[in-house]
């Protein structure tokens, strides 16, 4: 087979490498977090502007191209979109592509875990905030912890290389599920992440004083489960600070956007499920790469525009300065 040629990697002005792509494949969910989402009236795209399948595998056939090695589909939640092992075997087969990974809510999980992880799924993210029923409705306002937890069982019955639990911990809701969680995690060897809210929810109520910081559940969880200390990180763009259990009962990760800022080493950018590139999650801006293929761009005009992307990208989102702008997208829109 002849190799296609590949194009320069994607440098930014900081010099960071960006090697990472989280591609959307869908704006819609089967749940309405409320960090994420409105509850009702929730304007999703028509069909006609979402990336098909085929665009989607040939925009990341390019950055591959470009070196991008990394992939993680997300959402809105990526298994309410038909047929996503279809995808998943696609862009698996794509050369340069060894990491792929999944997001999701875990409520169709069970229904669909074998067939992901027989179409190339090496590694599952699944969302858990809380253990208790009342709690999870709170936060999705949906019934669906039962389906949850048979999905991450299910996630654990058919092996995937790895299965991370993400909670986002919010103050003043989330404290007493921290405990349970991370027992939950410990019994079943399943590596736990905690994220910082951040200001990316639909309804724009963020609150500083929301956020329940990574600090704060790693005291909760010395004091009650068992002592933490910090693990190797084995990759600097990886954006949780990992400790693990002194006992060596597994991993507990902390993703602190908001209180300890990561952007210095961020490798990453999105593809909306609607075809723009972003080159962070709170950018302003948006290159328009569905435009561009429906109007038959090139490969290597696709190529050109992640790089016009990349190169607009700032140090950082500057959460915490005055002047800071949240993006009019909520994360259903951008992609978790
Ligand atoms: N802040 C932090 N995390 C969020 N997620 C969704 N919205 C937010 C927010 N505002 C998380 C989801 C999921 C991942 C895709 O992003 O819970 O774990
Ligand atoms: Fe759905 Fe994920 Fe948003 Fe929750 S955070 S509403 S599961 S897309």
């Amino acid at each position: 087979m002849s190799k296609v040629a590949n194009f320069d990697p994607i440098i930014d002005r900081f010099g960071r490498l960006h090697t990472n792509l989280r591609v959307s494949v869908t704006d819609r969910c089967n749940i309405r977090c409320f960090y994420c989402m409105s509850d009702e009236h929730v304007e999703f795209k028509p069909r006609t502007e979402i990336l098909s399948y085929e665009e989607i595998e040939r925009f990341v056939a390019v950055v591959a191209r470009m070196g991008v090695n990394k992939i993680r589909l997300t959402g809105g939640e990526p298994l309410v979109r038909h047929g996503l092992s279809r995808l998943v075997a696609r862009l698996a087969a794509l050369p340069g592509i060894d990491d792929l990974a999944l997001t999701t809510n875990g409520i169709l999980l069970e229904e669909q875990a074998a067939e992901l992880k027989a179409a190339g799924l090496r590694r599952v993210n699944i969302s858990l905030d809380a253990l208790s029923e009342a709690t999870f409705r709170r936060i999705a306002r949906r019934d669906g912890l039962d389906r949850v937890l048979a999905g991450i069982a299910a996630a654990q019955r058919v092996c995937f290389d790895k299965i991370r639990l993400n909670a986002v911990a919010i103050r003043g809701l989330t404290e007493a599920e921290v405990v349970p969680l991370a027992r939950f995690a410990r019994d079943r060897s399943l590596e736990l992440r905690f994220i910082e809210y951040m200001p990316l929810d639909a309804d724009g109520a963020w609150q500083t004083d929301q956020v329940l910081t990574g600090e704060e559940i790693r005291r909760l969880i010395t004091a009650e489960v068992a002592q933490l200390v910090p693990a190797e990180r084995p990759d600097p763009s990886q954006p949780a600070t990992d400790f693990a259990y002194a006992d060596g009962g597994g991993l507990v990760g902390f993703i602190n956007p908001v209180s300890q800022p990561f952007c210095g080493d961020c490798n990453r950018l999105r593809l909306t499920a609607d075809g723009k590139v972003r080159n962070c999650l709170f950018s302003l801006v948006e290159w328009d790469a569905r435009a561009l293929m429906r109007g038959g761009g090139s490969d290597r005009d696709l190529a050109e525009l992640v790089r016009d992307c990349v190169a607009a990208k700032k140090p950082g989102h500057g959460i915490d300065d005055e002047d800071f702008i949240r993006p009019d997208r909520a994360m259903y829109q951008i992609g978790g």
